[in-house]
């Protein structure tokens, strides 16, 4: 029997995680991280129980809610990734993973997202891009 992590993370700030059998059975959840996003966590662990595929998708756009939201996804096998190149705009070299986390943490538009980053700041060919990741992790 192996073991496979879930995760999902904003870099040296939150993170929660999950360890599945190649069954997918759970074996252990595993959060570290502010305190709101660990009382959302909580949260959904009393009400709902221990499993994340069976949590709700939070609603709202707080790195919160948006990071569960990716990380209960993945649970589910829902999640899909918009732009799967490690290199998002390579005028500016701005990694895919770079641009991901400035959303996560709050950059909210792309004119946020190029102050935060400086993605789309050249020939704006990435623009687009940014935009159909900012509309996936902002629908409810
Ligand atoms: S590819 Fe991003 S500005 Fe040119």
């Amino acid at each position: 029997m192996s073991i496979n992590l879930i995760q999902a993370e904003i870099v040296g700030r939150d993170l929660i995680e999950m360890t599945v059998t190649d069954h997918g059975v759970p074996v252990r959840v595993r959060f570290v991280g502010c305190d709101d996003f660990a009382r959302e966590v909580k949260q959904c662990y009393l009400s709902h129980g221990p499993n994340p595929k069976n949590w709700p998708l939070p609603l709202g756009t707080s790195h919160s809610a948006l990071l569960l939201k990716e990380f209960i996804l993945k649970c589910q096998g829902k999640w899909q990734e918009v732009y799967t190149e490690q290199e998002l705009c390579h005028c500016r070299m701005v990694q895919a993973q770079t641009v991901e986390q400035a959303i996560l943490c709050g950059a909210h538009t792309s004119e946020a997202v190029s102050r935060w980053t400086s993605a789309g700041t050249a020939c704006g060919t990435c623009k687009p891009t940014i935009e159909q990741i900012l509309e996936a992790r902002l629908l409810d």
